[in-house]
């Protein structure tokens, strides 16, 4: 078997679900509530900021309230412990693995930030952000939330290709394998050769893909993982 020396492990909203945060697509789900292109796209933006604002805005106070589980605290440790490179990459925009002391990659933005579409500052988001929001930089009435809308780029693309196309094992953690291009990870890293495991409540639409499969719920499966890992 290959010896595992770089590990990049892929979230979603599952492995937040366990601290009370909705995912999307499960049943009851964010997208059953409410209309992506109402809330999240650019054009939702320009049409409607107020709306976007106050749907963001509570996610933002909900993600403020929530605390890490024990899937979070598991990848932070390992993280601190594992003897080779760990990198965390997650769709999510919680802030949920910096709370449990780990550094994750953000691709799909993050809740505590704001963006200014018009100088392209970042800084840290009010808890309520509202409509004709100064940038503290440029001062442009324009501030969004430094969330990725559906038809947006994702951030650090390069860097998160790179470590895929270089990693030993490859495991993507509570995520439904129907958004771009994170569905599209399991392929690239089993292109370099590596293993490729998904833990999931259930199958996700990218099963097929992935050599291992791990089943049930994040707070207890990811735990017992890394302890595999770090045995
Ligand atoms: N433990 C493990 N997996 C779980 C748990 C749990 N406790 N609860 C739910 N899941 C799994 C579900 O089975 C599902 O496969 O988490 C996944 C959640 O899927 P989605 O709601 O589609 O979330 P995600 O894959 O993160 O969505 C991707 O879509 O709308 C966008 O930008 C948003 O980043 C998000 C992206």
């Amino acid at each position: 078997m290959r010896r595992i020396d770089r590990i990049v492990i892929l979230t979603g909203a599952g492995i937040s679900a366990e601290s009370g945060l909705g995912t999307f697509r499960d049943e009851g789900g964010l997208w059953a509530q409410h209309r992506i292109e109402d809330v999240a796209t650019p054009e939702a933006f320009a049409r409607n900021p107020d709306l976007v604002h106050r749907f963001y805005n509570a996610r933002r106070m909900q993600a403020a309230d929530a605390t890490p589980n024990a899937a979070h605290h598991a990848l932070a440790r390992l993280q601190a412990r594992f003897s080779g490179d760990v990198m965390l990459v997650t769709q999510n925009v919680d802030g949920l693995h910096e709370k449990a002391g780990a550094q994750a990659v953000h691709m799909h933005g993050e809740l505590a930030r704001a963006l200014c579409p018009t100088c392209g500052h970042r800084w840290e988001a009010p808890i309520e952000m509202t409509v004709g929001e100064p940038c503290v930089a440029c001062a442009a009435p324009t501030a969004r939330p430094d969330i990725v809308w559906f038809g947006e780029i994702p951030y650090h693309m390069e860097q998160i290709l790179d470590a895929l196309q270089t990693c030993d094992l490859f495991a993507a953690i509570g995520t439904s394998g129907q958004v771009y291009p994170a569905a599209g990870f399991v392929e690239e890293a089993r292109m370099a050769g590596a293993a490729t495991v998904e833990l999931n409540l259930r199958d996700s639409d990218m099963s097929h893909a992935f050599d291992d499969h791990i089943t049930g719920p994040a707070s207890k499966t990811v735990p017992a993982w890394v302890d595999r890992l770090l045995a």
